[in-house]
């Protein structure tokens, strides 16, 4: 019995090193250490021993199981790294790893970030209000009348219930007049809605930016000064800046305001890029009636506002000609701005 598991055991190591791979170590395994393995089933034997033989052949039959088990051992750790070895054969881990793309943000969102972060510096508050809005504060709170020709279902989105999406920024100057006290400074940054048919300069929805600056003594200079900062910061302190006589129901005097942009390959042109004005008296009337006091009174209180187009401005700062590359959102075209 003693020579017998000597054999088995020379046997066992023999074959446990001459495995060459996961596959023939494990049959090894099983051949010697499985249910029918030779070693199994010699320790079979040992109930035909006597009492004398039993404890020296148990421990010898110990020590060989435990010789082949971590033979085993050792070979499967040996194989393993042989493995990890051939995988890494060829590759150069010294190599720079490749690198993820990153992404960055929209240029609408560029330029809407900058444009607040210039007008915060000059103390300008962030204000926000409905997308969905009512009649009042999208149009009578702002001195428009019912017959004029943005109320029109041809110009305006409309839901049944008679709300609807807010074709311009300033009713948030009226939301914000309603809570707040004079002075009042503050942009709202936000989408409006028209009905306009779609081509290179429209969309129905776009982006605005609006401003109020309320106080005892705000004055024309004020703006222009203001606006004319702004722009220059936004575009070079060379640009040139037009106010034009406009009309809008809530400002008077209002104007529209041009810069001059000089394109590549183009003559320079004048364009259109925001609407401003002097707060309407009309409107501080209305909201003193709203709010039931009289902070807001034009007796009291003088303000400017304005409105611009933040799609317009991102257009003209990178030469885009067609602002539905804005919205398409076709990586090669994101990409130039990243
Ligand atoms: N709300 C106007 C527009 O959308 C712009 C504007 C804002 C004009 C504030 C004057 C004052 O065209």
């Amino acid at each position: 019995m003693k020579q017998e598991i000597e054999t088995i055991q020379t046997d066992a190591l023999a074959a446990i090193d001459a495995a060459g791979d996961e596959k023939s170590l494990d049959d090894a395994r099983v051949a010697f250490l499985g249910k029918k393995g030779r070693l199994t089933v010699a320790s079979a034997g040992m109930k035909d021993l006597s009492k004398e033989d039993k404890p020296v052949v148990g421990q010898l039959l110990n020590v060989a199981r435990q010789a082949i088990t971590s033979a085993i051992e050792t070979k499967q750790t040996a194989l393993a790294d042989e493995a990890d070895k051939k995988s890494v054969q060829g590759i150069d881990l010294t190599l720079p790893a490749r690198s993820l793309p990153v992404g960055a943000l929209h240029p609408i969102t560029q330029v809407k970030d900058s444009a607040i972060q210039t007008l915060r510096r000059m103390g300008f508050a962030l204000a926000e209000g409905p997308e969905i809005e009512d009649e009042f504060h999208c149009f009578d709170a702002l001195n428009t009348p019912e017959d004029h020709p943005a109320r029109n279902e041809k110009d305006t989105f409309y839901f049944d219930s008679g709300k609807l999406l807010r074709t311009h920024t300033s009713s948030v100057q009226i939301r914000t007049m309603e809570k707040a006290t004079p002075p009042v400074r503050i942009i709202a940054p936000g989408s409006a809605y028209r009905r306009d048919e779609i081509d290179a300069t429209h969309l129905s929805v776009f982006n605005q930016l609006e401003g109020l600056y309320v106080d005892t003594d705000v004055k024309l200079g004020d703006l222009k000064g203001t606006l004319e900062f702004f722009l220059r910061s936004m575009f070079g302190d060379d640009t040139e800046v037009r106010f034009r006589p406009h009309f809008f129901p809530f400002t008077e005097p209002s104007f529209e305001i041009d810069i001059k942009l000089h394109a590549k390959g183009q003559e320079p042109k004048w364009i259109e890029i925001a609407g401003c004005g002097m707060v309407d008296p009309a409107v501080f009337e209305s909201l003193c009636e709203t709010r039931g006091d009289d902070v807001f009174s034009p007796d009291k209180v003088t303000g400017f506002a304005f409105g611009m187009g933040i799609d317009r401005l991102a257009m003209i700062k990178w030469g885009i000609k067609d602002i539905r590359l804005l919205i398409e959102n076709d990586v090669r075209f994101l990409k130039q701005f990243a």
